[in-house]
């Protein structure tokens, strides 16, 4: 069996970067606040042109472009997403659409903030399976567009943006994706969601949150899924090269830090730049160490959200095998 192996990873922004002392005066808020409570500073926010799917198209190119790697290739597009452009079709056949690829299979996955290692696993397994070769995995999102512009306990707390990998078959299964596993548990579901559905109400629906639950559990399943992870592949604490987590708010990475008594210096916190960017977080983060991360042997991922959705990775990025 082969494994998969990350060779690109590409990341896409928003013309229009939003600051904390930037956001409308109606709302009440402050970067002090913001800045305490969340670790955010700024968002990027789409404008009227830009859309899950041009940022998630944008995205994939440039990952490709890392990889060197031609769209040709690609045999698998999976797009994790909350917001995809259209209810259909799936923003992934808008992105094959524009990079112009007419093979394979493309599709949309939805675990709204774990939605990236959800995406990553059904990757893996259609690689490991044969079914794949060359898969581009992306996480996009454009959550200010149902976010309650009035609510400051949610609007503040989100950005948008697309992150992308390009994932390829590898005949050494000590590279590439060692393991992934995600959760689920729906009586959570209430905690986190949307005002309004398709099949509800026949609205989008606002971004509905009750925060300090949405807190607690978040650290517990990073936790919880961090020691299973560090269980099952025989590693201890200080194995880990690089942990990247769910970029929701920097005050739930810093309880992990302290619960795990990870060394500070290997987690990735990018909450500060993107605020939370749903599923497109993870990817984004990867994205700002992917100078530094292909020489890295064990990186976590871990990511938890809506439904509540949870989920860990564990990947040697290392598969040219430096010494
Ligand atoms: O991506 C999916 C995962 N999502 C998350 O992980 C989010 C998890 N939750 C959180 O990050 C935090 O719960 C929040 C950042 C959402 C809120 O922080 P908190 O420390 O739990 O604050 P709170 O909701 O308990 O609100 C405290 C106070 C309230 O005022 P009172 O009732 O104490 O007078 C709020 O009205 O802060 C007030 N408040 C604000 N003040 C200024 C709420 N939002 C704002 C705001 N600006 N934007």
């Amino acid at each position: 069996m082969n494994s998969a192996i990350i060779v690109g990873i590409g990341a896409a922004l928003p013309s229009k970067c939003v600051k904390n002392s930037e956001l409308p005066r109606e709302l009440n808020t402050s970067d002090e606040w913001i800045f305490q409570r969340t670790g955010i500073k700024q968002r990027y926010l789409a404008t009227e042109m830009e859309t899950t799917a041009s940022l998630a198209t944008e995205a994939a190119k440039n990952a490709l472009l890392h990889a060197q790697i031609s769209a040709q290739e690609v045999d698998l597009i999976i797009v994790a997403t909350a917001t995809g452009d259209y209810i259909f079709p799936a923003t992934a056949t808008l992105v094959q659409r524009d990079l112009k690829i007419t093979q394979g299979a493309a599709f949309d996955v939805g675990a709204v903030c774990s939605g990236f290692i959800f995406a990553l696993d059904v990757a893996d397994s259609f690689i490991k399976s044969g079914k794949s070769q060359c898969a581009l995995v992306i996480g996009a999102e454009t959550f200010s567009r149902i976010l309650d512009w009035s609510d400051r306990s949610t609007c503040v707390l989100f950005g948008d943006g697309a992150g992308a990998v390009v994932l390829k078959s590898w005949a050494d299964q000590n590279y590439g994706i060692r393991s992934c596993k995600i959760y689920s548990d729906g009586k959570f579901a209430d905690h986190l969601m949307t005002s309004g559905g398709v099949s509800t109400n026949r609205e989008v629906g606002f971004v509905k949150m009750q925060g300090r639950e949405v807190f607690r559990y978040a650290v517990e399943k990073f936790q919880e899924s961090l020691e299973e992870l560090l269980k099952d592949n025989s590693l201890k604490i200080e194995d880990i090269d690089l942990l990247v987590p769910h970029q929701a708010n920097s005050r739930i990475i810093n309880k992990l830090i302290e619960i795990s008594g990870i060394d500070e210096k290997k987690v990735l916190i990018t909450v500060e730049k993107h605020a939370n960017t749903s599923a497109a977080s993870i990817p984004l983060a990867l994205n700002e160490v992917k100078d530094d991360i292909f020489l890295m042997k064990n990186v976590v991922l871990l990511s938890m959200g809506a439904g509540f959705t949870w989920g860990s990775a564990l990947i040697n990025f290392d598969y040219r095998g430096n010494k």
